[in-house]
């Protein structure tokens, strides 16, 4: 039932199908960092990214919070609900990591008193820059409610998937998410949720599990995908 590839991303694959209304997802073990500077290969990701992205997605949509997922096809790949992505990376964050630590000059690892919610437009020529709601008022890539939504869904999203990796002895540091609408407007969860697009840190000894091991070269990449998965309840092939 797959059909012509639609659109080839740096760690994924977005195929027509038979179905109306759906694409099939094919997640690669290809990985990129720095806006696609660093090159490699992450050996098993694509089928990790697919089971891990498929058990958020059905336990978000079991808390009330749906998403483009309909149900995955095979190792590598997902059927999807159509939708046009808009172009606005949603990142969360509970702790200061990353491009927070390095802009507000905050250690690595220190508990934000608020969580923060960052708007960042998916720019691969611009380097996605930060954005805020009068830039994306200003560029008129989505509406004033539909940026109000995002911002809702983004920090349900957070209490939800906290909560129950926390039961699995995990921090979410922080995590970016991608929303589509469909074709009747609902504004709809999509793209992935894995080590790609999260920072995950086992809660007592704060070790990184997810790609910041392949982005500052800490080594045992693969390992730390196939430890969540195992957290997660799943078993490595
Ligand atoms: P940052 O601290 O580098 O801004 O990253 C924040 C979160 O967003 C982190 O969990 C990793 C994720 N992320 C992506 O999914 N794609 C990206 O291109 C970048 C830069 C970050």
């Amino acid at each position: 039932m797959k059909k012509e590839l639609l659109y080839e991303g740096k760690a994924k694959r977005v195929y027509q199908t038979d179905e109306p209304g759906c694409y099939l997802v094919d997640f690669k073990d290809d990985a990129t960092a720095f806006n696609g500077e660093k090159k490699g290969t992450i050996t098993g990701k694509g089928r990790l990214n697919n089971a891990i992205s498929s058990h958020f997605f059905e336990l978000l949509a079991k808390q009330g919070v749906p998403s483009h997922f309909i149900r995955q096809i095979d190792e590598r790949q997902m059927l999807v609900k159509q939708v046009k992505i808009i172009p606005i990376e949603v990142v969360v964050r509970n702790i200061a990591a990353g491009s927070l630590a390095k802009r507000l000059g905050l250690a690595e690892g220190t508990s934000l008193k608020s969580t923060v919610v960052e708007f960042y437009y998916k720019d691969d020529a611009l380097g996605d820059p930060l954005i805020n709601r009068s830039h994306i008022r200003t560029l008129g890539i989505a509406q004033e409610d539909q940026v109000a939504e995002l911002e809702q869904q983004a920090l349900r999203i957070n209490e939800v998937l906290e909560n129950y990796l926390f039961t699995k002895g995990l921090l979410l540091v922080d995590f970016k998410l991608e929303f589509g609408v469909t074709s009747e407007g609902q504004v709809l969860l999509a793209d992935e949720i894995s080590p790609d697009t999260c920072r995950f840190w086992d809660a007592s000894t704060h070790e990184k599990l997810d790609k910041d091991r392949f982005r500052r070269e800490l080594g045992s990449v693969e390992e730390a995908y196939q430890e969540i998965w195992q957290r997660l309840g799943g078993t490595t092939a």
